[in-house]
């Protein structure tokens, strides 16, 4: 008895270690960080973003989607811009490999900063600030961006695989992955919403229009049929290596609710975004976002802010990069 109440008292100090840790890194980051030494950031982002975003719409799914893998591995610290000689990076990992968006267009947007302000913005603050300028740039929401992250100096491509969703992962392991970083049951629903605009390619889709649960010939029949029938065609199986791409949502480019119609009409692309109207407190989160947009956008947001402020290196902490790609040294 005596010792199950110790146990649980030192769980709870390391648990208010924990938290007082999140809360500090959190607090380290600011609006106003590069106040002083570079204001210039917002208006040579905001420019490089519109010329993307006006060369290639799509790239504003990109620049999301970097964003995520690279907080989902070490914490936003721009682990996943870094090459390996040897393919063992981040970069290299089955989830990214051949599918990462946006990389060349942050080593641009850093060399440009390098011109302004030399060795002073992090490669994680430009991955931030890019990703919320081109999402309002193509008409979804805007929210304030805080700085001060640090550059990492490892990136395993293990851990990405470790520690990155699969487009077949159930909602429970859902909510582990998102919730060990901190992130609720709500932050899963409203940031899955960013599959509202972007693509995939077939690869990720096929087996559950040709293979589910491994069982060869079978459709996931929780699928609206027609649906499955049309992604079939986009999708044939005589091209294995599936590389077609396919829009994610009804609407593709598009910032809006339609992602969450289509998981109401058994229309998601992937298992993982189907099985978020299987449970009811995600479910009731998908009928609000549909009914109340401006919630939805409001909440998002506030999820981009919590998921960028995942294990950020502050302080001395890590360096400031001069090229995205490498470390400064090694
Ligand atoms: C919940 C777990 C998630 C899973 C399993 C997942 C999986 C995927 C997969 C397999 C693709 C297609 C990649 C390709 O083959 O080209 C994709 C695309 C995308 N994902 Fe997710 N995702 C998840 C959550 C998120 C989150 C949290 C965000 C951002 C907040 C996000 C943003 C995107 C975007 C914007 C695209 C389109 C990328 C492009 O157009 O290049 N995803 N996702
Ligand atoms: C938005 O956030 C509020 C406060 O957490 C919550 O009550 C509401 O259900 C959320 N709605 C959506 C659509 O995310």
């Amino acid at each position: 008895m005596k010792s199950s109440v110790s146990m649980r008292r030192c769980i709870c100090i390391v648990g208010f270690v924990l938290a007082a840790c999140v809360i500090s890194s959190r607090a380290q980051l600011s609006e106003s960080f590069y106040s002083n030494t570079c204001p210039q950031i917002f208006p040579v982002v905001q420019g490089m973003v519109d010329q993307f975003v006006a060369a290639d719409r799509s790239i504003a799914g990109g620049f999301l989607r970097l964003q995520f893998h690279d907080c989902f591995v070490r914490g936003c610290e721009a682990s996943v811009l870094l090459r390996s000689p040897i393919r063992a990076a981040e970069m290299d990992a089955p989830p990214n490999a051949g599918s990462l968006r946006g990389v060349d267009e942050i080593d641009r947007v850093k060399a440009a900063l390098e011109q302004v302000c030399p060795g002073v913005v992090s490669c994680a603050d430009i991955i931030t600030l890019v990703t919320r300028d081109a999402v309002a740039a193509v008409g979804g929401p805007s929210w304030q961006v805080l700085f001060g992250r640090r550059d990492g100096l490892v990136s395993s491509a293990i851990e990405a695989n470790l520690n990155l969703a699969t487009p077949a992962d159930p909602f429970p392991v859902l909510v582990q992955r998102f919730g060990r970083l901190g992130l609720s049951v709500q932050d899963l629903v409203v940031l899955s919403g960013a599959h509202t605009f972007g693509r995939s390619h077939c690869i990720r889709v096929m087996g559950r229009l040709y293979n589910f649960l491994g069982l060869p010939g079978l459709t996931d029949p929780t699928m609206d049929p027609t649906f499955a029938g049309t992604l079939k065609i986009m999708c044939p199986s005589n091209q294995p290596q599936g590389t077609n791409v396919v829009p994610l949502d009804s609407t593709s480019d598009t910032f809006d609710t339609a992602y969450f119609s289509d998981l109401l009409a058994n229309r998601g692309l992937f298992g993982s975004d189907s099985t978020l109207v299987s449970n009811p407190t995600s479910l009731a989160i998908i009928n609000e976002a549909v009914l109340q947009p401006e919630a939805f956008f409001r909440n998002f947001s506030a999820s981009m802010v919590r998921m960028g402020s995942i294990g950020v290196l502050t302080g001395s902490a890590g360096e400031v990069r001069l090229n995205c790609g490498r470390r400064n040294q090694g």
